[in-house]
């Protein structure tokens, strides 16, 4: 899929803002703090509808009270318009001038992959950041996957409200409580076979790519639930996840919560099996991502039919001009990207040739020829 026209009203710094991108490289080239990564921003809001940096007020310009962000795309002969419409109410979101009132009945609309520098987080930063992740992009691939997961959300909820009734009240009903358990393990054994098929496959691309983007060292990823199955079979997780809640009744009863499950999930990556959260330099670290999520777009193609966009984020930071080079070529031109960076000169005029480069300087666009 492609977008190919953008159109922001009084959103971040781009009071009104209409932009056409090629189906292939497009590059917004700029010096700091003129908006590049806004464009990329709002491209995010109008996939995923959230912006993964900032809460939905921060997105408005200055002092408005509403914002937009429309897009034309393009998958195989059809056309969608989206639109999403914030203020201090809420959003408000539409395809082809249609409402739509569920999220998930408007996410997949336009499928983005999105590298940027905050990304570092995924890892260093707390297990919640990679569970993030996971659920942004298997909502994306699996409408079953975003449905199932606000109903396991649902019941986690509920089964810890319950604990905190037990542990209170000895003559609350257990029955109930075992139903309420019976309903959450079937939600959370589809939540675990679908990250786990998902991180499989991550592994079956993430180890050439890095070594096409980087170095020769091998890259996996590995999942890593807060307990242990001895295989991914229906029979043999419900099993597992009875045995384990029966086992620590007392201890979540006393906890009055639920310590076992996906919302406990982590999963870790290894350069030549070290954890590259301690051994990693901040380089390698930045292009196991970049493999990641390059990783990705496979894995959304076979599972949707089409490529997602790549929004690349001041990816060029930190790659010498070789390892720059290596990732245009890498990318290719049979994908739509979108990508920032203050310039471009190291990279080879010839990758360059077919690109559509778009020059930002604050709050305007240019096409530069
Ligand atoms: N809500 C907002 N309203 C108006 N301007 C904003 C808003 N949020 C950020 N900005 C401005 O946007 C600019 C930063 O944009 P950004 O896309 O991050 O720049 P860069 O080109 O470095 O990626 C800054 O000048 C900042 O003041
Ligand atoms: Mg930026």
């Amino acid at each position: 899929m492609v977008i190919k026209h953008l159109n922001l009203i009084q959103f971040r710094n781009y009071k009104r803002l209409q932009l056409d991108f090629s189906d292939s490289l497009n590059i917004l080239i700029g010096e700091n703090a003129v908006g590049k990564t806004n464009i990329l921003e709002a491209i995010e809001v109008l996939a995923l509808t959230k912006s993964h940096r900032t809460n939905d007020s921060n997105l408005l310009m200055y002092t408005k009270n509403i914002a937009k962000v429309k897009g034309k795309i393009i998958t195989g002969k059809i056309i969608k318009k989206l639109e999403i419409e914030l203020s201090k109410e809420g959003k408000k979101l539409k395809i082809n001038n249609t409402s739509i009132s569920k999220v998930s009945d408007y996410i997949s609309s336009l499928n983005v992959i999105v590298f940027s520098p905050d990304d570092i987080e995924i890892i260093k930063g707390s297990p919640s950041i990679r569970r993030n992740l996971l659920n942004m992009e298997l909502s994306q691939i699996s409408k079953t996957y975003l449905t199932t997961y606000n109903q396991f959300n649902k019941l986690l909820k509920t089964r810890n409200e319950y604990l905190k009734i037990l542990y209170t009240n000895h003559i609350a009903d257990k029955n109930y409580f075992q139903i309420l358990t019976d309903k959450l393990i079937e939600k959370e054994i589809f939540i675990y076979q679908k990250r786990k098929e998902y991180i499989d496959a991550i592994n079956f691309y993430i180890e050439n790519i890095f070594k096409d983007i980087h170095s020769s060292f091998s890259l996996q990823i590995q999942y890593e639930p807060n307990l242990i199955f001895s295989s991914y079979q229906t029979e043999d997780m419900r099993e597992t996840l009875r045995s384990i809640y029966e086992k620590n009744y007392n201890k979540e009863l006393n906890y009055g919560m639920t310590l076992y499950g996906p919302h406990r999930d982590d999963f870790s990556l290894y350069l030549d099996g070290k954890d590259l959260k301690i051994y990693g330099s901040q380089g390698q670290q930045k292009a196991a991502i970049l493999s990641y999520k390059l990783a990705c777009v496979p894995i959304f193609e076979e599972q949707t039919g089409t490529k997602p966009i790549l929004l690349l984020d001041d990816v060029f930071s930190e790659l010498d001009g070789k390892k720059q080079n290596k990732l245009l070529k890498y990318i290719g031109n049979d994908i739509q990207s979108i990508l920032t960076t203050t310039d471009v000169k190291n990279v080879r005029k010839s990758l360059l040739k077919e690109a559509n480069i778009l020059k930002v300087t604050s709050g305007i666009i240019e096409r530069k020829i």
